[in-house]
């Protein structure tokens, strides 16, 4: 008799922004003249910019040639682009990370959930509450803990950190200490950031308990301020706790595309029951060459053109705009006298829902009476309850309309 992996059993029915596509869904096949505008899940809208698209027709030509002909390509990526990754997203900054510390994948989300086939299944975890949901559901379907608690919102045996207004949306060091812990900045979904001396905090601590830290790191290129970290080697002795995501799907428009990287330094380790160190990026190569064949060399083109000069202007001008969007939902919501955090850094605007509202009523409010698609806070953790979260990303055009929308209905 054919068993099944019964903490599957233990999640909730649906994947957060696949409920959300289907209450849409439904709503639009019941409203069919509506317009609906959607700034729920973080989709971009911008096409490829030219020098990416550039550097891929060129490489889809080589491919079709016998002489440039490429089969697989390298587990781990193909050198140029780890060479493209090392020299402008670390040696820049001043941080040194080798070529084989760089594992090119076709995204951030599967890293971070494949990541834990790393970890030993008795590690305790710890995540900031609201999370984006990947770094729970993966711990859950690999059984790293209890049961949900329909009362609490909470899994046993997870450490939650919760991240809110109150605390400024910085997790306090948690007094059970975590094996593993999440951590994403600029946040996703509440788009608030660490300054350096916050995110030192967690790196000593990690380091003097022998945890490790995941830290996702797919939003830097939002980051406007100066002091908030676009990486986490960025604070030192980070090399010897964290393991870094990031990605190319915010970046440079490659959530259609798939490309990504993970940095698994190799000071890193993880121990045996018996106490015996263990390279995590050794393990993490083993586990690459085993289950994955690469990202195809055409993306991997694509991905090292972002890198080069025109590319990265292009790119830049798409991150402009984005931030532009947020301005334009800051502004929307000001006037509208809603409070709201993040957007200066991140492409994510997170907003307090007004009047005591749950996050799911106003999710329907908005979706039937302004026919705009967000994402309720709670759908992120219990501690996004009353709070609501919007995407810069959609076009220009859709987000003016979007806030006048908003701003209308909420005018009870
Ligand atoms: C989101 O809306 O939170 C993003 O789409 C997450 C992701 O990149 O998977």
């Amino acid at each position: 008799m054919i068993k099944v992996n019964e903490n599957f059993l233990k999640m909730q029915d649906s994947y957060l922004f696949s409920t959300i596509a289907k209450k849409v869904a439904k709503y639009q096949k019941e409203n069919p003249d509506k317009k609906i505008i959607k700034l729920g899940i973080g989709d971009v809208t911008r096409p490829i910019v030219p020098k990416v698209l550039e550097q891929m027709h060129e490489a889809v030509d080589e491919v079709g040639k016998s002489e440039t002909f490429r089969g697989y390509g390298p587990e781990q990526g193909y050198e140029f682009l780890r060479e493209a990754i090392v020299k402008n997203d670390y040696e820049k900054r001043g941080i040194k990370i080798d070529l084989d510390e760089v594992f090119v994948s076709d995204g951030a989300k599967c890293d971070c959930g494949n990541i834990v086939d790393l970890f030993g299944t008795n590690n305790k975890v710890a995540i900031t509450d609201p999370v984006y949901p990947v770094y729970l559901d993966t711990n859950i379907m690999s059984g790293r803990t209890g049961k949900y608690d329909e009362k609490t919102g909470k899994y046993e045996g997870i450490i939650y950190l919760p991240c809110t207004a109150e605390n400024n949306f910085v997790p306090e060091l948690p007094k059970k200490v975590p094996d593993m812990i999440y951590l994403c900045f600029p946040n996703n979904p509440t788009g608030t950031v660490l300054k350096k001396e916050e995110l030192a905090k967690w790196v000593k601590y990690a380091k003097e308990n022998k945890s490790i830290i995941l830290f996702d790191s797919a939003y830097e290129a939002f980051i406007s301020e100066e002091d908030v970290p676009h990486s986490i080697y960025e604070i030192e002795g980070a090399k010897e706790v964290a393991i870094e995501f990031r990605s190319f799907s915010k970046t440079a428009g490659f959530t259609g595309i798939r490309c990504a990287y993970t940095v698994v330094p190799k000071e890193l380790k993880g121990y045996t029951e018996n106490g015996e160190e263990i390279s995590l990026n050794k393990l993490w190569n083993r586990r690459q060459c085993t289950k994955f064949n690469g990202v195809s060399y055409i993306t991997q083109k694509g991905a090292e053109a972002v890198y080069s000069e025109e590319g990265q202007k292009e790119i830049k001008e798409n991150i402009k705009y984005y931030m532009e969007n947020a301005k334009i939902i800051r502004e929307g919501l000001d006037e509208a006298g809603i409070k709201y955090y993040g957007g200066i850094n991140s492409p994510y605007v997170w907003l307090k829902v007004p009047n005591n509202m749950k996050s799911w009523d106003f999710f329907d409010l908005l979706l039937e009476k302004a026919n705009v698609v967000g994402t309720p806070g709670v759908g992120f953790g219990p501690s996004g309850e009353g709070y609501f979260r919007l995407t810069a990303f959609g076009n220009r055009e859709n987000t003016e309309e979007a806030m006048r929308r908003i701003k209308n209905t909420l005018q009870f």
